[in-house]
This record gives structure tokens, C-alpha cells and sequence, in this order.
């Protein structure tokens, strides 16, 4: 058990579930990311692996100069070049962590590494006592741990606590185990390794056989103080333990947890929304805390039950994780203070060029949008707060029908004047893109796009992904208006000044050694 009966929260969103595929973002994506799990409380960011490309070391770099509270992490293979690189990338940071793995299963030792235990046992002291010269805060992890020997990893576990390891880290790395066996496990090496108070225990759990949570749980219970864990439970294949599950578990069963995270469950939502603004991946509607569905009783014994008192069915109030109340929270009357009011309610502190953006957005949708939810004002701010709009939508028209040919025409404002342009397409939304490219000479492809209703009713806004790609750098946005060609029109346009915004301020400096 912990000192204090606090369980560790180590958020590894922005390594492990940002190397899954379409979760990747650019670095101001990191930033907005990482700035909201400061607000979420985690207790460690493992913020990347610097070593995997220039981008990933600016990043882990950028977020130890700019992002305080939280500890922050880097991961490094166990080799001296590696762990030199990721304490280089963590330098900036006020409370840092080196974290350096190698595998221990046989079959990864025979196939990938092909090394003998004895050489992966005498690579990991000495991987750990050389990050330990360089940094006070060292984190192992023996890959492929549930499938390794458990004798063999009392060992290698007993070797990296003796050279200086501070957390000894057991990844379930191909969700294999099922929750009793991981509970052995856990138990097995929390009982049998010789360590101080000051080593902690902790899993790294995926979720193959959909049991990431429940192996995190059981391994809590088993002695495990740390639990690694992502936004939305995003990861490499079918993700990792999902971090508002997790902590809802250990909250809701307090009866069997007898233990608590410094997490700020008021910020579980928005974290979520979040995460799916910036990568575009929406969580499935029956998705455990934060889906849609979560919270509703569609069964009419279920709505007779809630109506005559929650707890019949509701083991959450979908409050205490900051799901925002579909009540009519602002309308066309409504000034610039209730709307700052309201968004500081939601968590979001505007700055006053940002308020602004944000106020005249609002204003245009109160016009047409009887009804203003928060879901709408979510939306909202995480579509219009970006970085330099070189390129400013003036005015859009297209014609569209069963006997048309789709046409747009679009100005744009920039570089000090407004320019028109006008193209064709295979539909409305293809034309306005068209017209765009023409006006804005962007020679990228499209390389997704989606929408969906954020609130519901005709009137509703319509959210808009958009992910466009050019000489290998991928470039997302978002935008939401009731119009949904309007708001397709805007997260392109977004995307574009992205592109610019970054191909031309905010290229990667080459790392040496890469
Ligand atoms: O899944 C895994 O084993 C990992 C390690 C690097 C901790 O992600
Ligand atoms: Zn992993």
C-alpha cells in the first residue's frame, strides 16, 4: 500500500496513445494537450520519446520549458545514447523523469533482441545507474513483462531497483493477461522484491482482450501505487488503460479502494473532448464515463427508476466527471461576461484576443441557434482559438442539388485585401475546398473529413474534422456552425493556416544524432 494511499496517475497520452495510428499531433497540439492535463492534476506526463524523431525531442523539450505542476517523462530505450538524448529533451523541466525499458519476455529476447538474459539483466543495470547519474527520477520497464518468467523478472527488477530505479513498471505490452493472473504477478514481485518506501509499483496495461482497466485495478489491489494510462484509453492497437475509467473505478469503489488519485474528475470531459478535437477520433457513444450514451437511460424501467431517484441506476452523476447539463445555458442576449462566466465554469480561461474571437463566433451562432448548449461552446473554442490566421473566410456561396453541378464561390481575406475565387466539384463541400486551393495555392491532399451533430435538432451545429496532408506533415483542424458547408469551408482554411503557420515559423531544428 502507499505511504499515503495515493495512487500515482501517470499519463502517458501524449507517448503511448500519440504513437497510435491517426492520433498523432504537432507540437501547439501537444502544448494545448498537455496544458489540460496540468488542469486534469495527473501526477506525470510522459510527454514522448525523444529519440523517435526530431519532432517527438522538440516536443518533450517544449513541454518541459513551458508546462509545470506535473512531473515530466521521457521515455528512452536502455542504451547511454538514448537515455542522454531523453535527458537532454527533459532539461528545461522543473521535476523530471527518465524512463528507460528493454523487453524480458524469451520470445522478445530470442526473435527481436536476440539476446540472452543475461545480456538484457547486464544492459538494464547499466542503462538505470547511467540514468540515474544524469537524473533522481528513474522509471524501468521490462517490455512484455506478463509474458516473461516471473523468476527472471524478480531478478531484472531486484538488479534496476539496486542500481537506483525509483519505479518499476509492469507492462502488460500485448494485453495478453487476464486480472487474476496480473494480480499474481503484481503481488508475486511487490512481496518478493527488497525495496524501500520510496520504490513504487506500477502497471502499463493494453488493451487486446479489453481488459486494460480491470488489469489495472486488480494490480492496484495486488500493491501496484502507479497506474499508467491514456485519455480516452488511446493507444497502440486497441489502446491502453483509459485513464477516466480507471480513476472513476478506484472513486466509485471506494468500498474496495480504499486509496485516492489527485485527479480533478471535473476535468475528465473536457479532457476527452479535447483529445478528440485535436486528433479527430471520437469516442464511440457507448464508450464507459465520457461517451455519449454514458449517462442515458433510454429504457423507459431505467427512466422510471432515475426519475424516482438516481441511484436505481445511475452510479455516476455525470457532474462529478464535468459532463456539461444539455440546459439552455446562454442565448442571443446573452454579453460578453455570462459567456466568460460560463466558459470559466467549463474550465477555459480565455486571454482577451481569444475571448474576443471566441464572443463574435458566439454572437454569429446565437443568431441562428435559438439554444446555446455548453457542448456548443466547447465546440466553439476548440475550433476558433488557433494560431496565425494568415487566411480569413469573407464570404462563402455554393449551389448544390440533384441537377446542379456543385460550384462555390468564395472570398477570402489576406495579406491586406479580400480575394474571390470560384471552382467545381463533386459536391458542394469538394467546391468550396476547390475554390480554396485556388485562392490559397495549397497544393496538399485531403485526407479526412467528418461530421458530426454536436447538439441535437435541425438547428444544431454541425462539427467538422478535417485532416490534410503535404510532403509527408499532416495538418488537422476543427470547426463547428450551424452551416455545415460553412464550417467545412473554416477547418480547411484552418488546416491551411496551420500548415503555414508551422512550414514556416516553427520548423524542427535537427537534432544531432537522429
Ligand atoms: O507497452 C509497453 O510495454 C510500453 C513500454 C515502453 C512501457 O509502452
Ligand atoms: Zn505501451
Amino acid at each position: 500500500m502507499s505511504k499515503n494511499n495515493n495512487i500515482i496517475i501517470f499519463d502517458t497520452t501524449l507517448r503511448d496513445g500519440e504513437q497510435s495510428p491517426g492520433c498523432s499531433l504537432n507540437l501547439e497540439e501537444k502544448l494545448r494537450m498537455a496544458r489540460q492535463l496540468v488542469r486534469l492534476k495527473v501526477d506525470v506526463i510522459e510527454a514522448g520519446f525523444p529519440e523517435a524523431s526530431p519532432g517527438d525531442f522538440r516536443a518533450v523539450q517544449e513541454i518541459a520549458k513551458q508546462i509545470k505542476g506535473p512531473i515530466i517523462c521521457g521515455l528512452a530505450r536502455a542504451n547511454k545514447k538514448n537515455i542522454k538524448h531523453c535527458d537532454e529533451a527533459l532539461a528545461p523541466a522543473k521535476k523530471k523523469r527518465i524512463h528507460t525499458f528493454i523487453s524480458s519476455s524469451d520470445i522478445h529476447l530470442k526473435y527481436q533482441l536476440k539476446k540472452t538474459r543475461a545480456q538484457v539483466l547486464k544492459q538494464a543495470i547499466t542503462a538505470v545507474s547511467y540514468a540515474r547519474s544524469l537524473c533522481s527520477d528513474v522509471e524501468f520497464s521490462a517490455m512484455d513483462a506478463s509474458r516473461s518468467d516471473p523468476k527472471y523478472l524478480l531478478e531484472l527488477y531486484q538488479a534496476v531497483i539496486d542500481a537506483g530505479a525509483l519505479t518499476i513498471n509492469i507492462p502488460d505490452t500485448v494485453g495478453y493477461s487476464l486480472s487474476n493472473e496480473f494480480y499474481k504477478l503484481v503481488y508475486f514481485l511487490n512481496e518478493n522484491l527488497k525495496k524501500t518506501d520510496k520504490v513504487s509499483i506500477s502497471v502499463h496495461c493494453h488493451n487486446d482482450l479489453g481488459l486494460a482497466v480491470a488489469n489495472s485495478l486488480a494490480s492496484i489491489q495486488a500493491g501496484a501505487t502507479q497506474v499508467e494510462c491514456t485519455v480516452n484509453g488511446i493507444g497502440e492497437r486497441a489502446g491502453n488503460c483509459s485513464l477516466e475509467e480507471v480513476v472513476m473505478g478506484i472513486y466509485v469503489r471506494k468500498d474496495l479502494f480504499p486509496y485516492q488519485t489527485k485527479i480533478d474528475k471535473k476535468q475528465i470531459y473536457r479532457s476527452s473532448r479535447l483529445l478528440s478535437a485535436l486528433t479527430g477520433i471520437d469516442v464511440q457513444p457507448n464508450k464507459p464515463i465520457v461517451g455519449e450514451n454514458a449517462f442515458a437511460h433510454e429504457a423507459g424501467i431505467h427512466q422510471d427508476g432515475v426519475l424516482k431517484n438516481k441511484t436505481t441506476y445511475e452510479i455516476i452523476r455525470p457532474q462529478v466527471v464535468g459532463v456539461p447539463s444539455n440546459k439552455l445555458v446562454l442565448g442571443k442576449h446573452s454579453g460578453r461576461h455570462a459567456l466568460q462566466d460560463r466558459l470559466r465554469k467549463l474550465g477555459y480561461q480565455l486571454g482577451h484576443e481569444e475571448l474576443r474571437v471566441v464572443f463574435s463566433s458566439f454572437k454569429r451562432l446565437s443568431d441562428v441557434k435559438k439554444k446555446v448548449f455548453d457542448d456548443d461552446l466547447i465546440a466553439l473554442v476548440d475550433s476558433h482559438i488557433t494560431h496565425d490566421q494568415r487566411y480569413v473566410l469573407d464570404s462563402i456561396q455554393v449551389v448544390s442539388g440533384n441537377f446542379a453541378v456543385p460550384a462555390a464561390t468564395i472570398s477570402l481575406a489576406f495579406d491586406g485585401s479580400i480575394k474571390k475565387e470560384s471552382a467545381v466539384g463533386d459536391g458542394p463541400v469538394d467546391a468550396a475546398f476547390q475554390a480554396i486551393k485556388k485562392l490559397t495555392g495549397f497544393k496538399g491532399r485531403l485526407t479526412h473529413f467528418s461530421v458530426r451533430s454536436i447538439t441535437g435538432g435541425t438547428d444544431a451545429q454541425g462539427g467538422v474534422f478535417v485532416a490534410i496532408e503535404k510532403d509527408g506533415k499532416v495538418m488537422r483542424a476543427t470547426s463547428s456552425h450551424t452551416d455545415i458547408i460553412v464550417a467545412s469551408a473554416e477547418a480547411f482554411i484552418t488546416a491551411i493556416n496551420k500548415f503555414e503557420h508551422y512550414h514556416f515559423k516553427d520548423k524542427p531544428e535537427q537534432i544531432k544524432g537522429c
